[in-house]
């Protein structure tokens, strides 16, 4: 049994809802055969956008979506994606596989999406194979409402107003795909590439300067040395995985060592985030520059058989569990994180949804961003408790990660049980009373069931049985499982 103290007066920040955003790359089948199957598909779809996928992601309340990468975006030039899609020019996708990419999700179709998403548009631009004037040229085409070259052909191209640009990042990984740039390098191009990315709006956009990869710290403190004074946020890569970038381990076919190894490398990430706050925190004192984890997730070996520049993984309970912890890892940081973009949406590494054919199935993780809704920009509140932990690969991991946030008067308490074999008791009080509770647990039988297209329901949510008494709460939080209580 573990004692949880939430004290509501004790207020730790408000969570950004965007930490709850996604990534779209040109990659694989998360765009093409994921998102759009084109108007002419026997796939039930809105202008190409198939339906079923666009539903089941309504859920989730999705508050922004970058595209259209990734190492895609230092290689995408946005001409080729604009006009009558049958005379778009092909080009092969170096970096996924090298397949033939026909252009026919570009810009207007990116915009559409974000508008049946009911989400806000983040575009990263190419500063490694682009120019200066093509990126200024792209800014102006997508935002100018007067009456220019572009602007018309915008128009011609049917869409009549400028769309509203909020977040656009000035280049992808431009130390590693997008350029092998060093920090020095790349800080002069932000400075140059910035300059012309003109407001043609009411808002000025919110520029995203390349960040950083893992643990190279280094990266951030130059880069925010030399160009954060014109920078809103800079960006963070982060990605987790069971054993080595050589030998990730496999998503669905995994032992007890492949479980508590992947929560060992989120104990790692906490260390690593922690340590590019604290460099921003030595160039930027007055906390100017927000941090974007514009890239994060769960990465593991290709599907057998599958193409290996497809990223196809399959997502189980690991997924959901740590995606929780790091989530709630999130929630701790929002004093400077106040983006964050899992990898990918869609048939890509941690994705929320799977298609195969019409098929489509709901991961894990998807339940997962359902059941975290409540906190979209709820205010932190501070929750006393303390954890056992395991020595796993020379990482302590607590067995249990508690976040409580209050929005409208309503508290969120989310809970993710990492152990294998033990449940947990938890008695939770409360420094205020609440009149209705409920709970919501999502868990499965073995670690690594997964909904199949056969099976998409083996892994879902249910109601879990909690009580409230005056202001205690007692719930048992099974093993490796995540729950949900919603407190009025
Ligand atoms: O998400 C897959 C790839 O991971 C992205 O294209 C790149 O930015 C990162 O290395």
């Amino acid at each position: 049994m573990s004692k949880v103290i939430i004290n509501t007066k004790n207020t730790k920040g408000i969570i950004n809802k965007n930490i709850y955003g996604q990534f779209a790359e040109h990659l694989g089948r998360c765009i093409y055969e994921g998102l759009y199957v084109g108007e002419d598909s026997e796939i039930p779809n809105t202008n190409g956008m198939r339906n079923d996928v666009v539903e089941a992601l309504k859920e989730l309340d999705i508050p922004v979506l970058r595209w259209p990468g990734g190492c895609f975006a230092d290689d995408y030039h946005w001409r080729d994606g604009i006009g009558d899609k049958d005379k778009r020019p092909y080009m092969v996708n170096t970096n996924w596989g090298g397949v033939v990419e026909n252009n026919h999700f570009g810009t207007h179709e990116f915009f559409d999406l974000c508008e049946q998403l009911g989400c806000e548009p983040y575009i990263t631009g190419n500063v490694g194979s682009g120019t200066v004037k093509e990126m200024r040229d792209w800014i102006e085409y997508m935002t100018f409402d007067g009456d220019s070259p572009l602007a018309n052909e915008r128009r011609k191209n049917g869409r009549e107003k400028p769309w509203k640009l909020k977040y656009f990042g000035v280049g992808n990984e431009n130390w590693g795909c997008g350029g092998g740039m060093r920090p020095e390098y790349y800080s002069d191009l932000y400075r140059q590439f910035r300059t012309f990315i003109r407001d043609y709006g009411d808002e000025p956009i919110y520029k995203v300067g390349c960040g950083a990869n893992a643990n190279d710290t280094n990266w951030t403190k130059v880069v925010l040395e030399n160009a954060g004074h014109c920078m809103d946020g800079i960006s963070w890569h982060n990605y987790t995985y069971e054993g080595d970038w050589n030998n990730k381990g496999s998503s669905y076919d995994f032992d007890e060592n492949g479980w508590y190894s992947v929560f060992a490398d989120v104990e790692r990430m906490r260390k690593r985030l922690n340590d590019h706050i604290a460099a921003m925190d030595y160039v930027d004192p007055d906390g100017k520059v927000d941090l974007l984890v514009d890239e994060w997730g769960n990465w593991y070996d290709v599907m057998p058989g599958t193409n290996p520049g497809f990223l196809l993984q399959q997502n189980t309970m690991r997924d959901a569990v740590s995606g929780m912890v790091i989530l709630h890892m999130f929630h701790e940081a929002n004093r400077r994180v106040k983006m964050a973009n899992i990898a990918q949406m869609v048939n890509v590494l941690q994705a929320m949804v799977l298609t195969e054919g019409e098929r489509i199935a709901l991961t894990p993780t998807y339940h997962l961003f359902k059941m975290m809704k409540g906190h979209h920009d709820g205010t932190l509140v501070d929750a006393f408790y303390d954890s056992k932990c395991y020595d796993t690969d020379g990482e302590s991991v607590p067995k249990i990660s508690v976040s409580p946030s209050i929005k409208d008067d309503i508290l969120t308490t989310t809970i993710a049980n990492t152990s294998l074999d033990e449940d947990e008791t938890l008695e939770i009080e409360l420094d205020r009373s609440f009149t209705d509770i409920s709970a919501q647990v999502l868990t499965a039988d073995n670690m690594c069931d997964f909904n199949s297209f056969d099976e998409p329901d083996k892994v879902v949510p249910k109601p879990l049985a909690v009580t409230l008494d005056g202001n205690k709460v007692s719930i048992t939080v099974p093993a490796m499982s995540i729950a949900a209580i919603t407190l009025k």
